[in-house]
């Protein structure tokens, strides 16, 4: 069933005050609920219906007296009085069966709950909806050690705890967890001086993982009082590890709930990339105290809101710690190759959507990311004092309610004076615009042409023009500066840019720092990409000029057979011996292209892209880069030594990953020697890990392989990379087969989120082994999609996803893709999460 933002319509009764009781029993919890209910002077109705899945209802009062309400499968409905009233209930849930980790359920004998975005109703009878607030008080009778609900704990004993959180919230913010717990304690003290404790709860034996995790987290705290005036407004905040979670993490109010991999972290079990992850999961959620909590969404349409907000200071959190330039560039990377692929084919929707089925389907990278990327484009549109007066403003104007975009947008009218109307495009049109530049130069005045165009997307046939903001510097011959870098606002379908009184044609960098998340046409404009890859002091410019110079040479050689360019080659060997350049830089302008992208790439030229013909061409091309580069390898390896001892800094994390990626080059030519070295020798995972990929890529299943699964054995975060990197690493003719061993290995889960991704999703990512021309690869993700979809529909849902690009291949391809869609299709009781996915990717 299809919800429509235009049948908004305000909630009946508003909530003044909740009081849960929970007595916990793994298959037998009951919950008795006491709701001070009032009637809404806004609704346009006075029905009084309650939102309730398998919930089993024990008995319900009003005012004291017994009811009997119509229960539904979706809800109870009954008669109220018209004016406020208090409605009581007992109901019993089973969170020990509860395998779809939504609602209450257990992970290792522990209690948790996954709230947003509807799973409060699977724990109670509730208005379950965001723009329903209101303050609870919670009770938690069990025996385990650590009972935990949201706000401040006010009273506890043996055996029971009450919590009471004096923020009005919505439902999805709720949450309980309850286990043989322990904390790793540390405390905060506030910009006005208050004193905070802080905990992060873990299972006993990961005590150890939490060190940096509360680094993380205080270092947010701290930044959010900075840079956006933000205090922590409880006495306490809480963090717990759960192992089996869904999605990353949660940000419940006062207690946030994580998947333990984005939260447990150590030098001997984690890569630099897990601890940057952490930091900026972190950051994230705290963030949300702000952004989500105190202000939230009236509708689930509005998830931008918060999200993409939250996305966009969590970037700059990390930007502001580490290297900004960097994180442009991995942002970009992960837009491009999660959020422009979704832009592109069947899945493509708007920043905001305007209809679902289940929402839990749009936590998305477009409402993520490219929710982020409208605001950053906001920001650079009215500048950063504007910026910061209009978030002044929101805090100000909307504390405590569930606002939408349009008041999101008013306050920045209201501050900035701009009228934003075109710009609220950017949340209503889906799709990637294409930007198309042409040049022209006369007695001293060079122009810039720009066109727009915005594809049809499923639903949206035309587009109107995008307000865009291009950032355009232009260089001398010589490579210095002649216009420092200027913002360009384009408005219209197309239009012209001067720039007056040059003494000779400039070069120009165009889109500097990705101002704008479009595609960039510059085929009309003279090739300056080696010259740029050179000389461009626009960090994300450089990196861009390399990267589609090899996109562009992988396509060539995979749809004309052209061989690796040798001014390409030079190139990329300057940079990589430029000492002045972050070697962190350094890394990600050695980094190909992935196979995803490149096969997006020659879908473009307009030829069905051949993944095995991919997946050489990129061997080829590694090849060449490992040979331009074997003189240099020594001194640059050696530039890459770190003798402090392990830290997850900027400075060392780029020395590693240059240091693996030129490791990586260094296998192709030595047969993996030099990688074995590393591998016997390394004490951080970091070192371990990228080692053992080498090794992996260079010998297929390596040696290594037992010595790494036996000594990390003991640890579910580690075993989870083990299984990902044998199938990411795999060859295109065993990736399957690889897929199919390890998920009959005694230590694959189905019903571990994620153990099931590093197995499953591992196979979708191996782009050539996937695509098996034998269909081989679709069928086994379609057979494990029906048996997950019996557990856990939202997993399954996302995990969908991975068909999304179908339409890219080859008829036979499309053929064989088809069929495994329209068989999860016929699956009887399929969810309505990935009917609604499945559906949408099959006829979108
Ligand atoms: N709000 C969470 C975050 O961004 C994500 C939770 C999504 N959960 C879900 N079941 N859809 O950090
Ligand atoms: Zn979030």
């Amino acid at each position: 069933q299809t919800i429509y933002l235009s049948d908004y319509t305000p909630p009946a009764y508003l909530v003044d005050s909740v009081h849960l009781t929970f007595q916990l029993a793994p298959t037998a919890t009951r919950v008795i609920s006491k709701i001070a209910f009032r009637p809404n002077p806004e609704a346009t109705s006075r029905e009084f219906f309650l939102n309730g899945e398998q919930v089993e209802l024990i008995w319900a009062k009003i005012d004291g007296a017994e009811v009997a309400p119509a229960v539904s499968p979706d809800g109870v409905r009954m008669d109220v009085p018209d004016a406020p009233f208090v409605f009581e209930a007992e109901v019993e849930i089973s969170p020990q069966t509860n395998t779809a980790l939504e609602g209450l359920y257990m992970s290792n004998g522990m209690y948790c709950t996954q709230c947003e975005a509807e799973g409060f109703r699977k724990i109670t009878f509730y208005p379950d909806r965001p723009d329903v607030m209101s303050v609870f008080t919670v009770r938690i009778e069990g025996a385990e050690p650590v009972l935990l609900s949201n706000g401040n704990p006010t009273a506890q004993g043996d055996g029971w705890a009450e919590w009471h959180d004096p923020w009005p919230k919505p439902a999805y913010l709720f949450a309980l967890v309850a286990g043989d717990l322990v904390a790793h304690p540390d405390q905060f003290q506030t910009m006005s001086g208050k004193d905070v404790e802080l905990n992060i709860y873990v299972r006993p034996g990961d005590e150890g993982k939490c060190a940096f995790g509360m680094e993380a987290l205080k270092a947010s705290m701290k930044w959010d009082e900075d840079v956006y005036g933000r205090e922590y407004d409880l006495d306490i905040f809480n963090i717990v590890a759960v192992d089996d979670f869904n999605m990353g993490a949660m940000e419940n109010k006062g207690l946030n709930i994580f998947n333990s991999s984005c939260v447990l972290a150590s030098p001997e079990t984690s890569t630099d990339g897990n601890f940057e992850r952490i930091e900026a999961i972190i950051a994230h959620e705290y963030f949300h105290n702000w952004t989500g909590n105190r202000i939230t969404c009236r509708d689930w349409f509005q998830l931008c809101l918060k999200e993409g907000l939250t996305v966009y200071r969590d970037s700059q959190f990390t930007s502001d710690l580490r290297s900004a330039p960097v994180k442009r560039i991995s942002d970009v990377n992960d837009l491009r190759g999660r959020q422009f692929r979704e832009d592109a084919g069947p899945l493509a929707h708007p920043v905001r959507p305007d209809s679902f089925v289940e929402i839990n389907n749009f936590y998305t990278a477009t409402i993520y990311e490219k929710g982020a990327e409208v605001i950053g484009m906001l920001k650079r549109l009215v500048g950063d004092a504007a910026y910061a007066k209009a978030l002044d403003l929101y805090f100000e104007r909307h504390d405590g309610e569930a606002t939408t975009i349009e008041a999101w947008l008013t306050v920045f009218e209201d501050t900035t004076g701009r009228d934003l109307s075109q710009f609220k495009r950017w949340y209503e049109q889906a799709g990637t615009p294409r930007l198309t530049v042409s040049e022209s130069y006369e007695a001293g005045t060079y122009s810039l042409h720009f066109t727009q165009m915005t594809p049809p997307t499923p639903g949206q046939p035309d587009k109107a023009p995008q307000v865009l903001p291009i950032a355009v510097g232009l260089l001398a011959e010589d490579g210095t500066a002649v216009q420092p870098t200027v913002v360009l606002e384009m408005t219209k379908q197309e239009q012209r840019f001067k720039f007056s009184n040059l003494e000779s044609k400039p070069i120009a960098s165009i889109l500097r720092e990705f101002s704008a998340p479009v595609i960039l046409d510059t085929a009309a404009l003279p090739d300056n990409r080696v010259f740029l890859l050179a000389h461009d002091t626009d960090p994300f410019n450089k990196w861009e000029a390399g990267q589609t110079l090899a996109k562009d040479l992988l396509v060539s050689m995979v749809t004309e057979g052209a061989t690796p360019d040798q001014s390409f080659l030079n190139a990329l060997v300057e940079v990589a011996r430029d000492d002045s350049l972050d070697p962190a830089f350094r890394e990600l302008a050695l980094s190909l292209p992935i196979d995803d992208d490149i096969a997006q790439a020659v879908f473009e030229t307009g030829a069905a892209p051949d993944p095995d013909a991919i997946f050489t061409a990129r061997e080829t091309l590694k090849l060449s880069i490992a040979e331009a580069l074997s003189d240099s390898l020594p001194r640059l390896m050696a530039s890459c030594q770190i003798d402090a001892a392990y830290a997850p800094d900027a400075d060392q994390v780029g020395k590693r990953s240059f240091g693996a990626a030129l490791l990586n080059y260094l296998s192709l030519l030595d047969g993996g020697k030099a990688a074995q070295a590393q591998f016997d020798s390394a004490t951080d995972m970091t070192q371990q890990f990228t080692s053992w990929l080498c090794l992996l890529r260079v010998e297929k299943d390596a040696a290594a392989t037992s010595d790494f699964y036996g000594q990390w054995q003991h640890d579910r975060l580690v075993i989870d990379k083990w299984f990902g990197a044998r199938i990411g690493a795999a060859s295109p003719d065993k990736a399957v087969a690889m897929a199919q061993a390890l998920t009959q290995h005694p230590d694959f889960a189905v019903t571990n989120p994620n153990r099931f991704r590093a197995t499953l999703g591992a196979l979708a990512g191996n782009h050539a082994g996937f695509h098996r021309a034998d269909g081989s690869g679709y069928q086994m993700l379609a057979d494990w999609l029906i048996t997950l979809d019996a557990i856990n529909p939202q997993t399954t849902a996302r995990m969908s996803a991975a068909f999304q690009t179908w339409k890219r291949y080859d008829a036979d391809r499309q053929g064989l893709i088809a069929a495994q869609l329209e068989r999860i299709l016929a699956t009887p009781d399929l969810s309505p999460d990935t009917t609604e996915m499945v559906g949408r990717i099959l006829n979108g």
